[in-house]
């Protein structure tokens, strides 16, 4: 099992939109998915029409009440996003334990709850380094962080770098001296546009740049898939849609294969 976490300190960048898209594309191909929405915009679990109030993350965070699995679909599952996860962690601003929360919900709930089954745990974040943040980095493998062409796109690398070097020096077991924090940091570079200074700027910064995983275009298709609920993965299968698009599929398609590689 792999968790995956989607995070970067800018806005609007594209995490939801490629959590949303990259899981349901490894769900396609046959893997089993769960997504956790942690940012209390709950955009990942509005895709997928959950409104819920009770029985969300919120409550993994609390440290107690039920933490509802909804099964969305054979291979897609979801564990809802809290409206007042921004408040929920402010009340546990002062707990020593506060940024471990996640990490032992897993391991209080690995047996009863099968973690076991999934092939990949999607983690969606809201765009700060807030608590709920911290403690998705703090369980996952892999960290996707999109960059996008803009005056501070580039500079927002830095920023999430600084603060994931200061989190792994905060998340050390006192006896080991180990840190819990083990993730790889990867790069998406996500709504690169044809000609513009700024896209040319970006790919240029990022060229020497081992972990840039992928180079995501912008294109309305991409924007549409959340708004109508249908991603890439579902458009592929309508073959009038594959045809007439046919590259820009195809090139997510690779750039998805490579994310999965790399990761
Ligand atoms: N490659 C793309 N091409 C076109 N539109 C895109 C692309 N990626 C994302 N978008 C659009 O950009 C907007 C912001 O994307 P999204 O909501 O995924 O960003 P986010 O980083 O999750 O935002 P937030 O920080 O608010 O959580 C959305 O309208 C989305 O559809
Ligand atoms: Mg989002």
């Amino acid at each position: 099992m792999k968790i995956v976490t989607f995070s970067a300190i800018k806005g609007g960048v594209g995490k939801t939109t490629l959590a949303y898209n990259y899981g349901e594309w490894l769900a396609k191909s046959g893997k089993n998915v769960l997504f956790i929405d942690l940012d209390h915009q709950c955009n990942l679990s509005q895709i997928y029409d959950i409104y819920d109030n009770e029985e969300t993350v919120g409550n993994i965070f609390k440290g107690s009440g039920r933490v509802k699995i909804h099964e969305i679909s054979d291979k897609v599952s979801l564990i809802s996003g809290d409206m007042r996860l921004d408040a929920i962690e402010r009340d546990i601003e002062n707990k020593t334990n506060k940024n471990m929360l996640l990490y032992l919900w897993f391991a209080d709930n690995y047996e009863r709850v099968n973690l076991e089954q999934y092939d990949f745990i999607i983690i969606d974040t809201h765009p700060d380094f807030s608590t709920a943040t911290k403690n998705a980095l703090i369980v996952s493998n892999s960290i996707i962080s999109p960059i996008t062409p803009s005056e501070h796109g580039y500079n927002a690398k830095f920023n999430l770098e600084e603060r994931v070097k200061d989190l792994k020096i905060e998340a050390i077991d006192y006896n080991t001296r180990k840190s819990y924090f083990t993730a790889n940091l990867y790069y998406v570079a996500n709504m690169v546009k044809h000609n513009t200074s700024s896209s040319r700027q970006l790919l240029e910064a990022l060229k020497d740049e081992d972990n840039v995983v992928a180079v995501i275009p912008e294109k309305e298709l991409f924007n549409r898939t959340t708004l109508d609920k249908k991603s890439i993965a579902d458009l592929k299968l309508d073959t009038k849609v594959y045809q007439k698009q046919k590259k820009f599929f195809d090139d997510i398609a690779k750039s998805f294969d490579i994310i999965s590689e790399k990761i």
